[in-house]
């Protein structure tokens, strides 16, 4: 089990949560058509749905709040926000965006016409849906290793180069605007990325001359994971781990929610001027004028204190071994999780959890439900609710590989003892596993359907 290096902070204001009891979960969850999206957070007792602006914020943090000018043009917030993301991310220019899908909304808008592909390590799903809507179609060619549940292995969100470069010499450059990876890998169990991978993927791109994209979402927890895990990094500090790997980048879309401690925003950093420009005349369309796009001067100015906090080592060193514990804790235990546990997330394995829960009836989201009935916890399903898809080709309906209920561990939110809890009711659910049924879909949207579909048990 990982020693626990403590919390480098204590707590200052507490927010109250409340257990209810099961009989009152069992009808919450059936009125919320079995999606765990539409219960009422306070009905949740434990919140693992997503570490996505869910963070609690520093006293410096909310200090800053008062901080925020809120100029429409030019205002002060803006130029201390660019100043952190370009010592980070070391590229000249940047906008801010609500958050993350909304970057990804107008980088696809200007650079990705019908037909087009985008290839990357696993996309992911706003990003899948974001290209989707503009015609496009996203690839996925993780390494195979990283399908493998079990496999303990440093680097399971290393994309497949040759598979890469196969998938260039079939698809020609014209067809792609731009190369990604997707760092950590969230879709895929939160597992790092190597900067050996990450260079050779900018070097393969860049001979065929395809622009480099990185989806940075948990950059910071990637660099921690560098540090610790790959030769020659353990002397550097997260900042060089990371402008490492941007210097080998020609952009990046960041949503501020994960790795910058905030609960709202995002960006675009760029080097490409023309580029920029572009990006620019969306932004403004559709996000706001590019010194604030759609963010308050207020919540520019905690996104610039948060990605310095999202780099402090002593905040890494804790958050990688305390998601860890509650992986390694479940596996004591018994209970099949993706292995090793990631960065920002611990993914029970639903396909080994449920064998008598056939694809077609999602065991990710029953186990998700039980979870909830069980203990109060929400957590959430990466499986065939997410990413099952008609073959437009077949006809056929083609199930991912991989069929996960994520953990999410909000950053600096919960106890040690909280995670305790988490374990005691896995093992409860684990002990009554023969007895869980499979799901179906009585309604879903054309996009994105997890969010809203309704279920009823089969
Ligand atoms: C890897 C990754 N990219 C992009 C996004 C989208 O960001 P946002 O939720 O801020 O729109 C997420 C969100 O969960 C993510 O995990």
């Amino acid at each position: 089990m990982a020693t626990f290096p403590p919390e480098p902070f204590r707590i200052k204001v507490v927010e109250p949560v409340k257990l209810t009891a099961r009989e009152e979960r069992e009808r919450l969850i059936a009125e919320a058509g079995y999606n765990v999206f539409k219960l009422r957070a306070e009905d949740c007792y434990i919140d693992l749905l997503t570490d996505s602006g869910t963070s609690a914020m520093s006293d410096a943090q909310w200090s800053a709040l008062m901080q925020g000018d809120e100029s429409y043009a030019g205002a002060k917030s803006f130029f201390r926000f660019q100043e952190a993301v370009q010592r980070i991310f070391g590229m000249p220019y940047v906008v801010p965006a609500h958050q993350g899908r909304a970057a990804e909304n107008v980088l696809f808008t200007v650079t990705v016409r019908p037909g087009m592909q985008i290839p990357s390590n696993m996309h992911f799903d706003t990003t899948h849906a974001n290209i989707s809507a503009r015609g496009g179609r996203p690839v996925n060619l993780l390494a195979d290793l990283g399908l493998d549940p079990t496999a303990r292995a440093p680097f399971k969100g290393d994309i497949d180069l040759e598979k890469l470069e196969r998938f260039i010499g079939m698809v020609g450059r014209d067809n792609i605007p731009m190369g990604m990876l997707t760092i950590t890998n969230n879709s895929g169990g939160g597992q790092p990325v190597s900067m050996a991978n990450i260079r050779a993927t900018s070097e393969l791109l860049h001979r065929h001359g395809i622009p480099f994209f990185i989806d940075a979402a948990r950059y910071a927890e990637n660099a921690y994971f560098i540090k610790l895990r790959e030769p020659g990094y353990d002397k550097k500090s997260p900042l060089e781990i990371a402008n490492e790997t941007f210097s080998h980048a020609d952009g990046a879309t960041m949503s501020a929610k994960k790795d910058a401690l905030v609960n709202i925003g995002g960006f675009i950093a760029l080097r490409d001027a023309d580029l920029y420009q572009r990006v620019c005349n969306e932004l403004i369309l559709r996000e706001g004028f590019p010194t604030y796009g759609g963010l308050a001067g207020r919540d520019l100015e905690v996104i610039a204190r948060g990605l310095w906090e999202g780099l402090d080592e002593s905040y890494l060193a804790y958050r990688i071994a305390y998601t860890q514990y509650l992986g390694d804790r479940l596996v004591e235990e018994g209970i099949p999780i993706l292995e090793p546990p990631g960065g920002h997330a611990i993914y029970l394995d639903a396909k080994r959890f449920l064998p008598h829960v056939p694809q077609s009836e999602f065991p990710g989201q029953a186990l998700a439900v039980a979870m909830y009935v069980e203990g109060g916890i929400r957590c959430c399903e990466i499986g065939s609710v997410m990413f099952a898809a008609r073959d437009p080709g077949t006809g056929q309906i083609v199930y991912p590989a991989l069929e996960l209920v994520r953990l999410a561990i909000p950053r600096r939110v919960y106890t040690q003892t909280h995670l305790d809890y988490v374990v005691e009711t896995c093992k409860r659910v684990h002990a009554r596993r023969e007895s869980l049924r499979g799901l179906r879909i009585a309604y879903e949207p054309p996009l994105l359907r997890h969010f809203t579909a309704r279920f009823e048990p089969v």
